[in-house]
């Protein structure tokens, strides 16, 4: 039986750069694979409501595709995520999606370590800011292997095709999805631990990698910048056995609310009825 790639497109644009640029990359998967998409804005997703019941055994109380596109994503063999940058950041259904990924850790077993890749189209030459961090981000926490990742430009449906040099990337993404031995290498300074390559200076002395989080100090070493970045106590996605002690903890947090729920309780109450919400048009009309 042959082997199914998912193309997770966060672009609504139908034949617009996202899926294109999927579609170069399984083009150059052969024989032996299928193609299946989801365009995301498509789906509907709602904001995750922060009740920590999936963390539990317990379904969702949110009713709607969620489990559908995740279901897609678990039988899959690999996936790429294709996001367009909006405003400096990956488009807001790819969030909204990964902000349901509690979800996640209820499908471990067919999820993790599934070849990935991530890929940020923006319209302009350098104007995709954090997109390229934020769609890693979506395949790390998707508990997925990250075999390549790239921001590639166009800004009209169907620029990414008229550049050498992005449908260059497409196989080399292609690559790195079929085979571990060819996952990308690092061009530049990267992070040691987890390969990211967005950094926040948290001080004079120390950078943060924004992609899995772990600090350390960085230097200069034969003229090029060194990130010495260790994991931390509290790394999430590193292995398997990290997801699985994030997601304990996680449900170790209940136990803790319910200790110091009184103490809680009463630090809030001074803020209980101050200021006046504006409401949304769904409370007016429901008054
Ligand atoms: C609301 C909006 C905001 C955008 N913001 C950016 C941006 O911050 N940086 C950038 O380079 N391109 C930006 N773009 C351009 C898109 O990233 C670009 O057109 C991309 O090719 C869209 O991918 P698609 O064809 O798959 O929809 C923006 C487009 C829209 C609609």
């Amino acid at each position: 039986m042959g082997k199914t790639l998912l193309g997770i497109c966060a672009s609504p644009r139908k034949l617009g750069n996202c899926e294109l640029f999927v579609k170069e990359i399984f083009k150059r998967m052969g024989d032996g694979w299928e193609l299946r998409m989801v365009r995301l804005p498509e789906f509907d997703i709602k904001p995750c409501r922060a009740c920590y019941q999936c963390l539990f055994d317990q379904l969702c109380p949110l009713k709607d595709d969620f489990l559908v596109v995740l279901n897609g994503l678990a039988d899959a063999d690999a996936y790429v995520v294709a996001a367009p940058t909006y405003f400096l950041s990956a488009n807001s259904c790819l969030k909204v999606f990964l902000d349901r990924g509690l979800q996640f850790y209820a499908f471990m077993d067919r999820l993790w370590a599934k070849p990935g890749a991530a890929v940020a189209i923006a319209g302009i030459e350098g104007k995709e800011g954090g997109a390229k961090r934020d769609v890693e981000s979506f395949v790390k926490l998707s508990l997925g292997d990250l075999r390549g990742s790239a921001v590639v430009y166009g800004a009209l449906p169907g620029e990414v095709l008229l550049s050498a040099a992005t449908l260059k990337i497409a196989e080399q993404l292609a690559n790195a999805i079929l085979d571990p031995a060819m996952r990308q290498k690092p061009a530049g300074p990267v992070c040691p631990i987890c390969g990211g390559d967005t950094f926040r200076f948290v001080d004079t002395a120390r950078a943060r990698c924004m992609l899995c989080s772990g600090t350390g100090p960085w230097e200069f070493k034969n003229g090029s910048i060194v990130f010495n970045i260790e994991p931390g106590d509290h790394p999430i996605f590193l292995t398997k056995a990290d997801a699985l002690g994030h997601a304990d903890w996680l449900r170790g947090m209940k136990d803790k609310f319910l200790a110091r729920r009184q103490e809680l309780k009463e630090v809030v109450k001074p803020y209980l009825g101050m200021g006046s919400f504006i409401e949304s048009k769904r409370r007016q009309e429901k008054v």
